[in-house]
């Protein structure tokens, strides 16, 4: 049967399957599940192409009995076979065998996963296998539509993908969380005369880190083509053990010339709801086995996202209402503070119940490149929160005016001649603009429905754990 075509299993779960009825195919895939009786075994088989398995149907009379024997869960098989209506609920099709080879096996003894239900925290430290379930397939063909999105949306409008080093020498956002690059040897680092580091025999010649942000590459970017979009990892040094937060993680930084404030918050809300939308019409499957098994809201709250408008308001309100509210936070509210989870939480789950724009924030808890607002206080800043995660984008109008900016600089103590390149973009036919950083996974968080950050990317990052 050498000249049988290999069907991946997503094609025989489309309406044209009909056309296959009655006609050989072959399948190669891992067994997820073997049942039957002497006469008859049932292999469910995955090949990871939808979260659908295929039923095989092998008469055990065909079959040689050691090979049937190693066929458990886990294993890689080919069949072949007659594609026939199926008897059984659930499914239209199924295979029944005419030849099976074994690829791999998989020792029952040893194979972590056996049929039972495993738990999230278990797989998480199996992360080289967990692609292999159900609800890591689901969430990671999830992952992969929403990046195929991202650049459909923003090819579409006229924005160009644009790449910002990885390695760099500035802290965009200034709060010192960065990753040291270096090849100098740790064990015997060149000193200079005052015993400091002599970072002039690095690798680069000068101090180096693995970037926390694309964005002040990306604002030359916009200062040249116009609209451009970063879509790369980006790393922080923080030690948040937190649901929400990963070391290493991907984020979508648009920036666009002459595009104030309200155009910017314009873009990050039709964008959201575009990706929403285009996961509810392209993973159907997989998100309606995440509601069934997790979360049974989960489409509901994505189809409430597309359908509504998102509330915008200043910073200083949202102060006002989380003062009003008789809500005990663990974290006493207070204007100037930087809001905590609980806080963003609180005005969009319980007080708006809808998606939550706020803007105009405090200076001092903001980065230095976001446009200064006349009251002298507050910045054109603008957070995006989300009900489960509370910020899900941020991002800002920038300070086009030189001198304001370099004042800034001082104010925070960064060395103006480290950012000459980033300042030549005020020097040079400086221009309105904005943009905005969308977390790749905090937005799969709120698609997938699940609710452990490490859970949205195939190998996480977090302190004290860079296995895999
Ligand atoms: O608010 P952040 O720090 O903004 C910036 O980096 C700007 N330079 C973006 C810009 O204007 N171009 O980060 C942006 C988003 C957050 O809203 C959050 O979704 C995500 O990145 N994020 C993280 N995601 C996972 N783990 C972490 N440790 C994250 N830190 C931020
Ligand atoms: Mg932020």
């Amino acid at each position: 049967m050498d000249t049988i075509k290999r069907e991946e299993i997503v094609n025989l779960f489309k309406d044209n399957v009909k056309e296959l009825i009655g006609s050989d195919v072959r399948i190669k895939g891992w067994v997820r599940t073997k049942r039957g009786n002497k006469n008859v075994s049932f292999i469910a088989l995955n090949d990871g192409s939808t979260i659908n398995n295929i039923q095989i149907v092998a008469e055990l009379t065909n079959f040689d009995e050691t090979l049937m024997k190693k066929i458990t869960t886990g294993a890689c098989i080919r069949v072949d076979g007659k594609l026939v209506e199926s008897m059984g609920q659930g499914q239209n099709v199924e295979l029944q065998a005419k030849e099976i080879e074994l690829y791999g096996e998989a020792d029952p003894n040893t194979y972590p996963l056996q049929k039972k239900g495993h738990s999230l925290e278990f797989l998480r430290e199996i992360a080289h296998l967990r692609p292999r379930t159900n609800t890591f397939g689901a969430v990671l063909r999830i992952r992969h539509n929403m990046a195929f999105a991202i650049h459909k949306y923003f090819n579409d409008r006229g924005f160009f993908y644009w790449n910002s080093p990885l390695i760099t020498a500035s802290d965009c956002e200034g709060a010192g969380e960065m990753f040291q690059v270096t090849t100098l040897n740790l064990d015997n680092v060149p000193l200079k005369d005052d015993k400091k580091a002599d970072y002039n025999q690095d690798f680069f010649g000068k101090s180096t880190f693995l970037t926390v942000s694309g964005q002040l590459e990306g604002e030359l970017g916009a200062m040249s083509l116009g609209k451009i979009y970063t879509f790369g990892p980006t790393f922080r040094a923080e030690n948040s053990n937190t649901p929400r937060h990963l070391a290493e993680f991907w984020m979508i930084e648009p920036e666009m010339a002459f595009y104030d404030i309200t155009d910017n918050m314009d873009l990050a809300e039709d964008f959201i709801k575009y990706l929403v939308q285009y996961a509810l019409d392209n993973c159907k499957d997989d998100i309606e086995f995440l509601n069934k098994m997790y979360d049974n809201e989960l489409i509901n709250r994505l189809q409430f996202v597309v359908s509504h408008s998102f509330v915008r308001l200043p910073y200083t309100k949202a102060i006002d209402i989380l003062l009003e509210s008789k809500h005990k936070f663990d974290v006493p509210v207070s204007w100037g503070m930087d809001l905590q989870s609980e806080h963003e939480r609180f005005l969009v789950e319980q007080h708006f119940k809808c998606p939550v724009i706020l803007t105009d924030y405090p200076k001092e808890i903001k980065a230095f490149y976001m446009k200064q607002n006349e009251d002298g206080k507050t910045v054109r800043a603008m957070d995006v929160l989300f009900p489960e995660i509370g910020e899900i984008i941020g991002g800002s109008e920038r300070e086009e005016s030189f001198e304001k900016l370099t004042k800034r600089m001082k104010e925070l103590d960064m060395k103006e001649e480290n950012y000459s390149w980033y300042l030549d973009t005020r020097r040079f036919g400086a221009a309105p603009h904005s943009g905005f950083g969308l977390g790749f996974e905090r937005l799969l968080l709120f698609v997938t429905g699940m609710a452990n950050i490490r859970d949205v990317i195939p190998f996480p990052r977090f302190p004290k754990n860079a296995t895999f």
